[in-house]
């Protein structure tokens, strides 16, 4: 049954793996780890969403033919964290830009090349290092603490690749900035594509202890 498709008869719904996700990394937070753990605990719960690709409706990876675009899944309600996915169609790719928060991509469909970037004394980004190839199943660890930008690319320029996106923000709000390569800074703030989010909470079951 394609993941867009709702049967009330049917003791699973797709975006259980969603919802489950939510629930697990909003237990990890409650913790309130390290940002280490949270990122190395974190990046393990991503790599178990993104170890199948059944799951995310059809609506939420649809490419745009001049741009890409995130659309949002989930925003934690104290906007703690907030999960999207972000479409590539063939050939895409994003400006240098940073995040300012720390951030998990797992790889769902297709590939993806992030390139980093760090700024000289003169503001102009400059290569760090190879770019990292991300392929389904694979989850890249960002943060303000270990490196904030790059440039991302969609690996393919004949097929849409499709991430799952969590930042310790609600990221279309955050106000950050993108580099060119002479090293003018301009503010962005990235917005959603989507008005409406996905609902995972049709098969719930009620928490614990609980009528
Ligand atoms: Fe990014």
């Amino acid at each position: 049954m394609p993941a867009h498709e709702y049967n009330a008869l049917d003791p699973l719904d797709p975006l259980d793996p969603l919802r489950n996700f939510v629930a697990a990394f909003s237990r990890l937070l409650e913790r309130r780890p390290h940002e280490t753990t949270l990122l190395e605990e974190g990046a393990g719960l991503l790599a178990r969403l993104v170890a199948r690709d059944d799951w995310l409706p059809d609506a939420f990876a649809a490419p745009h033919p001049d741009h890409y675009q995130q659309f949002l899944l989930h925003c934690d309600s104290a906007q703690r964290f907030s999960i999207v996915s972000f479409v590539w169609g063939p050939g895409q790719r994003t400006p240098i830009h940073d995040h300012t928060v720390w951030g998990l991509i797992g790889m769902l469909r297709g590939a993806e090349n992030s390139q980093p970037y760090v700024l000289d004394a003169n503001g102009i980004p400059v290569v760090a290092g190879e770019p990292v190839r991300l392929s389904p199943g694979d989850v890249e660890v960002l943060s303000p603490r270990l490196g904030d930008i790059h440039r991302v690319s969609n690996a393919y320029d004949d097929r849409v690749s499709v991430s799952i996106h969590v930042y310790g923000a609600n990221i279309g709000v955050v106000h950050r900035s993108v580099f060119t390569e002479t090293g003018e800074r301009k503010g962005f703030v990235s917005g959603y594509a989507n008005a409406q989010l996905p609902n995972p909470w049709r098969k719930a079951a009620p928490p614990d202890g609980k009528p």
